[in-house]
Order: C-alpha cells, then structure tokens, then sequence
C-alpha cells in the first residue's frame, strides 16, 4: 500500500463494531440459553476466529448481513471439537476462551498463528492452574499451542500482576464453572466489557476499586446485543483529523467506555480541538459522535492508571505525538512488547525511519515532535494496529510512505483503507 500526503480530511464516517466487545458477544452468547442476536458484529478476522471456534465446540451461529445469530447452549451444552481449535491472530479468543474451556467435561486443544504462539500464555495458565485446571502450553515455552483437560474449579482470589482485561476475563470466564466465588484484583481497571456483558446476560458480577467477583453457576440468557463502533478504530481517525490541516471529521456512534476513552483524554490534553455530542447508552455500554477539528498541539506525559484505557492506541498515539510542539513521554507501557507485534519496536524503527525524533525505552517512547516526516517503506509486521498508525502518517510525510503487509487491517477494520479514502475523494 502506498500513501501519499493529503490535506482538508472532511466528512461523516461510522466505524465498524468494537472487536472486544464482539467477540464477548459471541462468547457470552454460546454460553447462554436461547438465541443471541448481534447487530453491528465486526467482521473481522479474529472475531471470525472467534466464531469458528465456539462452531467447532457445537454451537450454531449463523452470520448474515443483517446480524450474527447465536443458539444458545447454556453453561454445560458446549461439547469436544474433534479438531484442533484455531484461533488465528487473536489473543483475545485464546485467552478468553481458555477460561471457558477449563471448566469443561472434554479434552480440548488450540493453537493460532505465528503471532498467536510467540505471545504469553503463563498469565493465565498460572491463575487458572491456582483455580484447579488442567491447561498446559504443550512446546513448554509457556505459548500456544495449549491443552485443556477436565479438572474440578474452585474460586480463588487472584492478584494479577497485569492489568489486562483478557486475563481477568479469563479468570472470570473460569468462575463460571468453579465451586465459589472467584475474585481478581487488578494494579489498575482495565476494560469491563465482559462485567457490563455478563450482567447483561444474567449473571452476577460486582466491581469494588480494582477488584472484580463474580458468583458461580449463573443462568446466561441469551439477549439482544447492539454493538457500538470501535474507539480503538476510530482512533485513526481522530488522530487524522487533528493533524491533517484543515480537517473536519465527525465520527458517529462510538463506544467511550471510560475503562476505553483513554486517546480522547490524552488528545484533549494535547490541545486537540475534540467534542463529544449525542451522548447515549447500548446494552450498558456508553456511545457518543465524536468531531474532531484540526489543531496545534503539544506534548504531554502519558503513564500510569491511563495506560490499561488506552493500551491499544499507543502506535497512533506515538505518531500523534509527532506533531506536537515538544516532548512527549509514555511509559508504564511494556504490554505494548507483548500485543501482535513488540509495539514499543516497530513504532520507534518505522517512525525513526520516516526521520521522527523517537526513542524507545524498557517500558514506553520518548518523542521529540515538531519534526517534518518523510516517506518510507515500513513494514507492518503483519500487525493491524501498526499497518493503520502509517497510513495516517504517511497521509502527513513528504513523498510516499510504503506500507508492506497493509493487508493485515482485515483482523479489526477490514474497510479500513477504503473509509479514509472517502475522507479526501
Ligand atoms: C482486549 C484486551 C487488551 C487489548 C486487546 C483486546 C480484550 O489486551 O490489547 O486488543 O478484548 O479484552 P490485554 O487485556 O491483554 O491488555
């Protein structure tokens, strides 16, 4: 893909379904008697992934056009995959479903993509293994491939080192099926669809300060889900608009989430001219528009309990950050080592390469802004996260920025070069 500088990004823009709150859907959905109804799903890859595992596991789902319906097979209908479960790029699947998996009465394996078993599995097979399960990364390197085998759960009370919400959703995924009840305790909250979304359906999960509990043997009923767009894709798209000159974009209907709203926080405190209008509520999960006008910026200092709400838009926050007058700090981010690529790595090669004033360090980026970029060939390491971060920066470089492996957007925007497109044609 190559991407040459534009000016004046104006218009209306609606972004697909968030992915997070998809894949909880599907999950949360198949566990559930009765029919679940999605609307607004996101199709794409690792949610995908995430459906073709729980089909594997006996569930009927049906994906149309329209809306995605799941038939139900309660707590205890999941039953053996006769294959191997695959779950492609998404961490997300892998973890959350590891939980599920714990408390069944059948031997399962799974395993997903280069990515997928390079990346740590040791944060939940620990607390899981604490609980009773049976789980064991198989090569022994503590990655997929995993093997889950039946064994007895009981609750426990965890204190994760992490805050990540794919090992709390984990454990609590797991307290479904064990003997009392299971608590986790986090550094910091990190994001609580699967609390909002469990609730929703039935079950009992309370939040007290960082510290989630959730009660065993719920009856999920399956529900009406409406899934608002992803602010991890629309992050793009703000960051676009406040340094494209001359632009005005409005972004509809966005979950903003306060565990998820950390970028509006961080742009806003930058200087970046955003407002947040028609302010509404899907199935407890808080949307709003968001029009973002082009602006003269500043650097700022991001750490600390922000990082969990805005974990994934440090790659476009890093380019963000290098049209900001000043420095730019981010640390207490060294999750970004372990997503679908090391983040703090590729972000600082790329940028350096496109002659940004940008340094890694053990746990976050120092950015100097205020320098001109110039075009590149980058290679995106087949992370979408990192494919989308240049193609908003190469839109703002002298020359043409190359991005190789662009194709990698399909795991949560598969439309995604298509939608910025309509912003400058
Ligand atoms: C996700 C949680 C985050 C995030 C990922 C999606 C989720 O990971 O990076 O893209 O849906 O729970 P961690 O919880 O591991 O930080």
């Amino acid at each position: 893909m190559n991407i040459t500088r534009k000016t004046r990004l104006q218009g209306e823009i609606t972004v697909p379904g968030d992915k997070s709150i998809s894949h909880r859907a599907v999950m949360f959905g198949a566990l559930s008697k009765g029919t679940t109804e999605v609307t607004n799903f996101l199709q794409g890859a690792d949610c995908l992934s995430t459906i073709d595992c729980f089909r594997k596991l006996g569930v009927e789902i049906e994906n149309t056009p329209e809306h995605i319906l799941i038939h139900g097979k309660g707590l205890h209908g999941l039953t053996e995959s006769k294959a191997q479960l695959d779950t492609g790029n998404s961490g997300t699947t892998t973890r959350l479903i590891s939980g599920i998996l714990a408390g069944q009465k059948f031997r399962t394996t799974l395993t997903g993509d280069a990515s997928i078993c390079k990346r740590p599995m040791g944060r939940i097979i620990t607390p899981l293994t604490e609980m009773g399960a049976d789980i064991k990364s198989m090569n022994g390197n503590g990655c997929a491939p995993l093997e889950i085998n039946p064994s007895a759960l009981h609750g426990i009370h965890y204190n994760s080192p992490v805050a990540s919400a794919q090992v709390k959703s984990a454990i609590l995924l797991a307290g479904l099926y064990a003997d009392g009840i299971t608590k986790v305790t986090e550094p910091y909250l990190s994001r609580n669809h699967s609390e909002i979304m469990l609730n929703f359906f039935g079950a009992n999960v309370t939040t007290e300060n960082t510290t989630i509990a959730i009660e065993p043997e719920p009856v999920l009923e399956g529900r009406k889900v409406v899934v608002p767009g992803d602010i991890s894709s629309a992050a793009y798209f703000i960051v676009a608009g406040l340094i494209t000159p001359d632009s005005e974009i409005l972004i509809k209907n966005v979950g903003i989430n306060p565990t998820r709203d950390g970028i509006i926080k961080v742009c806003k405190a930058m200087g970046g001219n955003i407002e947040i209008l028609n302010e509404n509520d899907t199935n407890g999960e808080p949307t709003a528009d968001i029009l973002v006008k082009y602006s003269k910026l500043h650097g700022t200092t991001i750490e600390g309990s922000i990082i969990p709400t805005l974990i994934d838009e440090l790659p476009i926050i890093a380019v963000l950050a290098c049209f900001a007058e000043g420095t730019t700090v981010i640390k207490d981010a060294a999750e970004l080592k372990v997503k679908e690529s090391n983040r703090i790595d590729v972000m600082v090669n790329n940028l350096s390469l496109m002659k940004a004033d940008i340094t890694g360090t053990e746990d976050g980026m120092i950015i100097h802004g205020g320098k001109t970029l110039e075009g590149a060939v980058v290679e995106s390491n087949l992370d979408h996260r990192i494919a989308m971060s240049f193609a908003i920066a190469g839109m703002n470089a002298e020359g043409t920025t190359t991005i190789l492996n662009s194709d990698c957007v399909n795991i949560s925007y598969p439309t995604f070069y298509q939608d910025l497109e309509k912003l400058y044609s």
